[in-house]
This record gives C-alpha cells, sequence and structure tokens, in this order.
C-alpha cells in the first residue's frame, strides 16, 4: 500500500485496477492495519447475497484500536483530541493515555448499570470531548451507539428512541449556539415523555453554562456515576458486529438507521487516512462538522484516533466566533494539517472575508490539503480557497450509507489533476457506474443514476436498523445487482465522477441532508393545511433552502400571515432548527400532472428563475403562473 508522502504517477491507476483484479487480497491487506484478537479467514461473506458482510468471522475491539494499541505502542503522550471551544473560551488537550483511561472508566460505570455487548445507547452531545468519549465508551463494551444531532427536536430525538430502544441515554445539560443555549435537557425529558420506549437510564454531563435538574431514580450525573467504578477492559466483538446506527434522512418522515459494522468500518477508515487525505500518526486532522453527522462519525472520531492522528473536536461556527478567521485561528494554534469541511462553511467564510485579508493575519503553513464535502462543491468556492490558501482543495463525495469516499482525489496515492466541479475519480472498492432508467450503463458524459456495482466495500451499510425489507427497497431493487446512490450525474471519458442531483426528495441546507417528505408531513399536520408541497431552492450561502407551499382548507378564515408563521414555528417544534425552514407562502392550488402528482422539479426551476419545458402531463398548465407570482412575492422566480 502507498504511503503518505510517496506519491507517484499512475499509482492510483495501479492501486484501482489491483483492487479491481484481486478485492479479497485488496481488502485482506488493508486488514492488516488494524489489531484483531482472532484475525479474520477471509474478507467478503458473500453467502447471503446481495446482503454483504465483511471480516465476519474475525474478532476485535473497536476503541482498542482507537486508543489502547497507541499506548501500547508507547504513543500514550501524544495528543489524540485537541478541544478548541470559541463558545465557552476553552482550549484543551487529552493525551492517548488520559483518552484510555477516561473511556474505560466510562465504560465501568455503564457496564456496572448493565450496559452490555449489543444495548443501545443513544448520545446526544455538542461539540465535546465528552460526546467521543461516550461513543468509544461504547465501542469498548460492544454496546450500539447512535448519536442524535443536537440541533433535531425532541421529536425526532423520540423517534429514533423508539426504533432503536436503547438502554441508556447520554446527554449534556447543554449545547452553545452563537446566539443562545441549546437546553438539551429539556429537550431529553420532552423526548423521553414523547417516546413509547423508555430508557433505564440516562448520564446527564453538567456543563458549567448550564446545570440541568436531574430526575431521580432515571438521571445519573456523568461524574458521580464513575466514582469509585472499576474501569472496564476491552470486550471482543465479531468483524459484523455493528458499531453504531446512524440515522439519515429518506423519503418519509421515518429516519432510516444506518448500521456500521466494526470491522469493515475500522480497516475502511485506517485505508483512508494515509492514501486519501495523507495522514498519519502525529499528524492533526480537522472536520469541522458534527459528530451528529457521518463526517463527524467517521473522521472526528474513528478515523484520526485509529491511524493514531489528532482529532480536534471544535466547538464554534465558521464566522461569528468571533469572525471570519475563525478557521484560520485554529488551524495556526494547533497546527493542523488536513481541514475537511462542508462547501457552505467557506461560502460563509468568503461572504464576510470576500478578499480573504483575515486569513493574512495566520501562519498556515501546517495545513498542507483542504477536503470538502457534503454538498456540491462550487467553482467559485473552490477558486476563492485555491487562491487564499494556496494548498490542493479536494472535493470528496460520499453519504451517510458508505461512512467514507465513494470519489475523491487520493492525495496519500497520487495527486491527481483536479477539475473543478468534480469530487475525482471512485475508490478502491467502490466500482461506480451510471445507468439509464432501463438499468443499462451510459455513456462517458451522458447524465444517469449513479450506482455503485455489488458488493460494496467494507465500512459501508451492510442493512438498515430492524428495516431490512427496507434496505432493499431503498437501494438494491431499482437496479439489480448495484446499490442505488440517489445521486444523479455522469462519469467523463477521463473516469471523473460528476453529481449532479438527487433523484430523490432529498436536500442538502448547509451540507446537512434533509426530507423534503418529512417536512410535508409536518406541514400537513397543521389543522388549516389541506395540502403542502415543500422544494428546496437554490440558495447562495447554504446551497439549498427549503420553501413551502400551502393550499389551505376552505373557509379556514386564518391570515396567510399567521399559518405561515405558525408552520415555521410547527417545523422547529417538530423536526429541529436544523431544518432551517423559514419560509412558505400561501397558494390557491399546487401545479400537477393529470394523474395527481406534484410538480415539484418544475416548481424548483420557477423558483431559481432556469428555463423549463411546461411538462406535457400537467393538468392545468395557468396554475404554473399562479406559481411564479406566489413566489416573487418571496423575492425569488426573477430570470
Ligand atoms: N445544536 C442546536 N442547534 C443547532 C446546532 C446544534 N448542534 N447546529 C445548528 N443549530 C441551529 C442553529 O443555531 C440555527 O438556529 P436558528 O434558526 O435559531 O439560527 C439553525 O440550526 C440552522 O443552523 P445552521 O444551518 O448552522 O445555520 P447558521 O445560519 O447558524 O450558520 C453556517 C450557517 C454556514 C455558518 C453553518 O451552517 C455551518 O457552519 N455549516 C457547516 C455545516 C457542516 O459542517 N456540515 C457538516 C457536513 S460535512
Ligand atoms: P449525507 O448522507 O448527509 O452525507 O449526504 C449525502 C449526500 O450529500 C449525497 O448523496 C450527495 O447528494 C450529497 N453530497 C455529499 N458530498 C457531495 C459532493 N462532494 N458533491 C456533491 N454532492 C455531495
Amino acid at each position: 500500500m502507498v504511503q503518505a508522502g510517496t506519491a507517484q504517477a499512475g499509482a492510483y491507476e495501479r492501486v484501482y485496477s489491483g483492487w479491481k483484479a484481486d478485492p479479497e487480497t485488496f481488502w485482506m491487506n488493508a486488514a492488516e492495519g488494524i489489531d484483531w484478537i482472532t484475525p479474520p479467514s477471509r474478507a467478503l461473506d458473500d453467502t447471503q447475497a446481495p446482503i454483504y458482510e465483511w471480516f465476519a468471522d474475525g474478532t476485535l475491539n473497536g476503541c482498542w484500536n482507537c486508543v489502547d494499541r497507541h499506548v501500547e505502542a508507547g504513543r500514550g503522550d501524544h495528543i489524540a483530541i485537541i478541544h478548541d471551544s470559541p463558545v465557552t473560551r476553552a482550549t484543551k488537550g487529552i493525551t492517548y493515555r488520559e483518552l484510555q483511561k477516561r473511556v474505560a472508566s466510562l465504560a465501568g460505570a455503564l457496564r456496572a448499570k448493565g450496559i452490555e455487548k449489543g444495548d443501545r445507547v443513544i448520545i446526544y452531545m455538542p461539540m465535546i470531548p465528552e460526546a467521543l468519549e461516550a461513543m468509544l465508551a461504547c465501542a469498548r463494551l460492544g454496546a450500539i451507539h447512535s448519536v442524535v444531532f443536537g440541533g433535531f427536536a425532541a421529536n425526532e430525538l423520540a423517534v429514533r428512541i423508539d426504533d432503536c430502544t436503547p438502554k441508556a441515554i447520554i446527554a449534556a445539560s447543554c449545547g452553545i449556539e452563537p446566539n443562545r443555549i441549546v437546553h438539551y435537557k429539556p429537550l431529553l425529558d420532552k423526548a423521553v415523555e414523547l417516546a413509547t420506549h423508555q430508557p433505564d437510564f440516562c448520564v446527564i454531563f453538567q456543563r458549567e453554562q448550564e446545570v440541568a435538574k436531574l430526575i431521580e431514580g432515571r438521571d445519573v450525573a456523568w461524574h458521580s456515576f464513575q466514582y469509585g467504578i472499576e474501569p472496564a477492559e476491552c470486550v471482543p466483538v465479531e468483524g459484523n458486529h455493528p458499531a453504531y446506527i446512524l440515522y439519515t434522512s429518506g423519503t418519509t418522515g421515518a429516519p432510516k438507521g444506518v448500521v456500521r459494522h466494526t470491522a469493515g468500518h475500522l480497516v475502511a477508515l485506517n485505508w483512508t487516512m494515509p492514501n486519501i487525505y495523507g495522514c498519519g500518526p502525529g499528524d492533526v486532522f480537522w472536520a469541522a462538522s458534527d459528530v451528529g453527522w457521518v463526517v463527524g462519525h467517521s473522521y472526528i472520531c474513528y478515523a484520526p484516533l485509529v491511524a493514531g492522528a489528532t482529532t480536534m473536536v471544535y466547538e464554534g461556527k465558521p464566522v461569528g466566533t468571533p469572525d471570519a478567521g475563525a478557521f484560520w485561528r485554529v488551524i495556526q494554534n494547533h497546527r493542523v494539517k488536513v481541514l475537511f469541511t462542508a462547501p457552505t462553511a467557506l461560502r460563509a467564510i468568503k461572504r464576510e472575508d470576500p478578499e480573504g485579508e483575515l486569513i493574512d493575519d495566520y501562519n498556515l503553513r501546517s495545513l498542507k490539503t483542504l477536503f470538502l464535502a457534503g454538498e456540491r462543491a462550487d467553482p467559485d468556492t473552490i477558486h476563492w480557497a485555491e487562491r487564499h490558501l494556496k494548498v490542493p482543495v479536494i472535493d470528496n463525495w460520499w453519504q451517510t450509507e458508505t461512512g467514507w469516499a465513494i470519489a475523491a482525489n487520493p492525495t496519500g496515492i497520487e495527486l491527481l489533476p483536479v477539475k473543478v466541479g468534480s469530487p475525482t475519480v471512485p475508490m478502491p472498492g467502490y466500482d461506480v457506474q451510471v445507468l439509464d432508467e432501463g438499468g443499462h450503463p451510459v455513456a462517458p458524459g451522458t447524465l444517469g443514476a449513479i450506482t455503485i456495482r455489488l458488493p460494496l466495500p467494507p465500512g459501508t451499510l451492510p442493512t438498515l436498523w430492524n428495516a431490512e425489507d427496507r434496505f432493499r427497497k431503498s437501494y438494491l431493487e431499482h437496479f439489480p445487482g448495484y446499490y442505488e446512490t440517489g445521486d444523479a450525474g455522469y462519469i467523463d471519458e477521463d473516469g471523473y465522477v460528476y453529481i449532479m442531483a438527487r433523484t430523490d426528495d432529498v436536500i442538502n441546507v448547509a451540507g446537512h441532508r434533509l426530507s423534503t417528505g418529512a417536512m410535508e408531513e409536518v406541514l400537513a399536520s397543521h389543522p388549516d393545511v389541506a395540502e403542502c408541497a415543500v422544494i428546496g431552492v437554490a440558495d447562495d450561502l447554504k446551497g439549498q433552502s427549503p420553501l413551502g407551499f400551502l393550499c389551505l382548507n376552505k373557509g379556514s378564515g386564518r391570515t396567510h400571515d399567521d399559518v405561515v408563521a405558525e408552520c415555521v414555528r410547527l417545523m422547529r417544534e417538530k423536526i429541529g432548527p436544523v431544518a432551517d425552514f423559514k419560509r412558505a407562502c400561501v397558494v390557491e392550488r399546487l401545479p400537477k400532472t393529470r394523474s395527481g402528482k406534484i410538480l415539484r422539479a418544475t416548481m424548483v426551476k420557477i423558483a431559481d428563475g432556469q428555463a423549463f419545458k411546461v411538462p406535457a402531463t400537467i393538468d392545468d398548465p395557468v396554475i404554473l403562473d399562479e406559481i411564479r407570482e406566489a413566489l416573487q412575492g418571496l423575492g425569488l422566480a426573477r430570470v
């Protein structure tokens, strides 16, 4: 395997074709990068195809691989985690040895309260090291964690509680947003009240910014429940034992519980650190995301730690904490080698500091590469970053489902020429195919559904939690033999992949994946709303922004402004601030086909001021003029 720093021409081609010729050997070699209790006898188990598993008969422990083995190897005094928190004005470093002690103690306390291998534990925490410690403590015991992003409302947390039925919930008393304290504890209490399933106990990490009231008999305090506890050793688990469940938006209100198996996850992430990101032990890797998202799971927690690097836990924003120089300060102060963030964060910085003047105030010599993911990287943002940071700016494309990059520029193997607008080429393990509606491969340059020929590589989802039928239906049925990514795009003559749009109702707001279907369910629950539609319109900062259309019940008698304001509030209450749902308009009717399908794509084109053809199947074309007028009232639909 090519190590970082030994990049050479043609190396990617050799590595990729080496994998394609013999995937089994490729992944068995990669598996040597992690510690096993019992090494696997083979990489792929395809006996249940099209459901596949990797390294199923090996045994290992995730926490051991991310923490203990580095201490054993004499690297206990190296920094594992740096917490930089402009919102609390605090910075601290935690060594691998300290991390081992803290995680073993937390795991011991969880075990003493009955948490065992296979039990689920929900983690609802802000960007503090304790969030990673909670994840690792679960991994130490073989418990399955499910981290829920802090920007979700109590209702969304309740849905997840009922789906994964956790024995325990670990939460912080509060989170800190620049403009307010997020009261996690009342949100947690409300969620437990709404849920049918009840956890045995909740562990609360009390922050000094807000000390929460504990419920006697159910809640325990993070520190006191560890007092006098015997630390837990690492529990061996099978390679196909679930490490975590991470919920993501699907086409209905019910989120999909993406399952991640322990061994494939660690093997794949460990492979990516030197080969894609050019990082290894001693390097500081910063994924400026949140532990609640897949980027946070993979690149704030597991990948940097399995590779023995230092990971940044940044509790702040790209702008406003205190200014658009925040990222550059962090890079300078902690000698960050790789920054991984969403294009929207750079757009926010660029908007406040278009000439990049704040960049000049800092010494960014340590920064070698900037990686972007989570949404399409627009050329303006890439060029701005290249101009001002003077390092390669690398787009990479993946999903919650895959857990690591499907397409990237493998900088540790070979820095391929960057083509702006493309996340470059498929990574080993991914045979990316663009198919037409009939499932036939299309010619280079032709738009189609982006699929991956089965099996997916290690580290990707083997199934959905308690929903194998939904897994098959959502991803495997449309194109037999292939995994359907839900993205549309093309591959050019040089094999570069281009991601152009989603084929379903998922929209991407500030790098956050949201379902318009789920939002429509919320709007439809308003008593005055007879019918509704939600679309994602283009947004200069956030990529896309949700917009609702409401048809009111006859004779509702309410003012439009009142209903819109109530719908905005309802969305915040039901899905949470992360939905960023701030705009809606009342219309008489929605444009539909004669068979009754709402023409959302046409509405998006009108809103974005793009040319469009009136669909031949439209029921009544006049409605499109009414829609345009309503959108113009919101300052949209300008050509
Ligand atoms: N807990 C609670 N609330 C949260 C939250 C969290 N962890 N994260 C965001 N929110 C809230 C925000 O406070 C905001 O609430 P408001 O409506 O009361 O202002 C709302 O959710 C929307 O937040 P956000 O999308 O972050 O918008 P913003 O206008 O506050 O900030 C950016 C804009 C571009 C600076 C911000 O979106 C950003 O940093 N994006 C990067 C995203 C990212 O890293 N994604 C990871 C994918 S790789
Ligand atoms: P999530 O599961 O939240 O990571 O969102 C995954 C979706 O975000 C993908 O299916 C794409 O639609 C989009 N996405 C992620 N990264 C990229 C990228 N680099 N370019 C284009 N779209 C992206």
